[in-house]
């Protein structure tokens, strides 16, 4: 008798649904579709020649060490690089205060393993990221969203949801998934003398904080809260867990993130990390520590800042400062979720804004806006892109209201 799995499925699964935008954006594989839907770092600057050699050094100078299991807090040489790393920009982390972990990805879902019962409020920013939502989800997590402008959340609207207890907040300061807003500076003191104040810890993720094609790099949250709380100078205390990765400044492929925390918030999560995976591969952490090592890395940082730049530039004239998104807001009339259709037809594809919304209440939002990348596509394609999105966005109009949509 063969097994119905489906009754079987644990209660934590009842919620997850596949999303219907997700099935269509694998037509978005096809060649000739140009895509401004995923978040995909270009190909084009990936240091594949600097991975030849680092694997070939890896694999002579120290096979046993790098092929064998290794501690799940990570590779000692690479957590002590990461920490020397954010230590120039502030962060005073020792090496204890890092953990690499298999992509920011699967921080959030050890954060969510760590602090989230069912039925506990997160509270994020209005749009958020989408993968977050999703490994939250799992964990039961319920939201509060705070609603975002261009100088990214709202911190004049934090206090009411705060006073409701939330067990954290959720924040992207720096070129936000998929709003591409930065947290301005007054707002990062202000949101680190709150969660202070209230009592609510922050998880700041912080994938393209080096991503910055212009203007001075602000803060990180962080460093604020040790400053402005005037801290020890160690990171052994703190209402901050930081996460970055190495996704979007070397390769997503490589599957490395790393979370720095205080030593107890690392050391639990290391035992809830031992469950999942044991430790991140150590063949690729002894690779990417190659990879990086010796300068490389911030001369490849230099190299994809101008490239995306560009790209980004193409894209539009009025722009986020840095990042991999542009966040369209589209005429009244038009639903992000139809132009979606309509824009496929036309080979050219995005990701319409409902996801990146937690919860209720922000459903109209959703469907008023759209996240366009412009890391993946090369400039002429992003010429071509964005002359077919605007054929889908005027046939829209057309429809909703003739008259409008000839003006255009
Ligand atoms: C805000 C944010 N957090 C986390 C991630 C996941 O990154 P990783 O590839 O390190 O898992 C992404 C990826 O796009 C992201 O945009």
């Amino acid at each position: 008798m063969s097994t119905a799995w489906t009754s079987r499925y644990a209660q934590r699964t009842k919620g997850m649904k596949s999303s219907a935008i997700r099935e269509l954006l694998k037509i978005t594989q096809r060649p000739e579709v140009i895509s401004f839907a995923g978040g995909l770092p270009a190909p084009d600057v990936f240091p594949t020649t600097r991975f030849q050699e680092a694997c070939q050094t890896v694999l002579q100078q120290y096979p046993e060490q790098a092929l064998q299991y290794g501690a799940t807090e990570g590779f000692e040489p690479l957590r002590e690089m990461i920490a020397r790393h954010t230590a120039r920009y502030g962060v005073k982390a020792k090496v204890e205060n890092v953990l690499i972990t298999s992509g920011s990805q699967q921080a959030l879902d050890l954060i969510g393993k760590l602090l989230i019962n069912s039925g506990d409020r997160v509270l994020v920013e209005a749009p958020t990221y989408l993968g977050a939502l999703q490994a939250f989800n799992i964990y039961g997590a319920e939201y509060l969203s705070v609603p975002s402008d261009e100088d990214g959340l709202r911190t004049d609207l934090l206090e009411g949801p705060l006073r409701s207890g939330p067990k954290f907040m959720y924040v992207l300061p720096n070129f936000q998934n998929p709003g591409g807003t930065t947290l301005s500076e007054g707002r990062r003191h202000e949101l680190v003398l709150m969660a202070d104040r209230y009592g609510v810890p922050i998880v700041e993720d912080d994938p393209y904080g080096q991503l910055r094609y212009e203007g001075e790099h602000l803060p990180s949250l962080v460093v604020l809260d040790r400053e402005n709380l005037r801290r020890d100078q160690g990171y052994s205390i703190g209402n901050v867990i930081y996460l970055s990765t190495f996704s979007k400044t070397v390769a997503p492929g490589i599957r490395l993130g790393w979370i720095i925390a205080p030593p107890d918030v690392i050391a639990k999560m290391i035992q809830l990390k031992q469950g999942m995976d044991l430790h991140t591969s150590t063949f690729t952490q002894a690779v990417a520590y190659e990879v990086a090592k010796d300068g490389f890395l911030d001369e490849h940082v230099k190299l994809i800042r101008r490239v995306y730049g560009e790209r980004r530039d193409v894209m539009l004239a009025a722009h986020p400062k840095g990042g991999l998104f542009l966040w369209v807001t589209l005429p009244a009339g038009v639903d992000a979720k139809k132009l979606f259709e309509a824009a496929l037809k036309l080979n050219v594809a995005f990701v319409p804004g409902d996801p990146f919304y937690a919860g209720n209440g922000f459903s109209e939002e959703g469907s008023r806006h759209l996240r366009l990348n412009f890391s993946n596509a090369k400039p002429d394609q992003i010429r071509e892109g964005i002359r077919r999105l605007a054929i889908a966005v005027k046939q829209q109009m057309e429809a909703v209201s003739p008259a409008i949509g000839s003006r255009l």
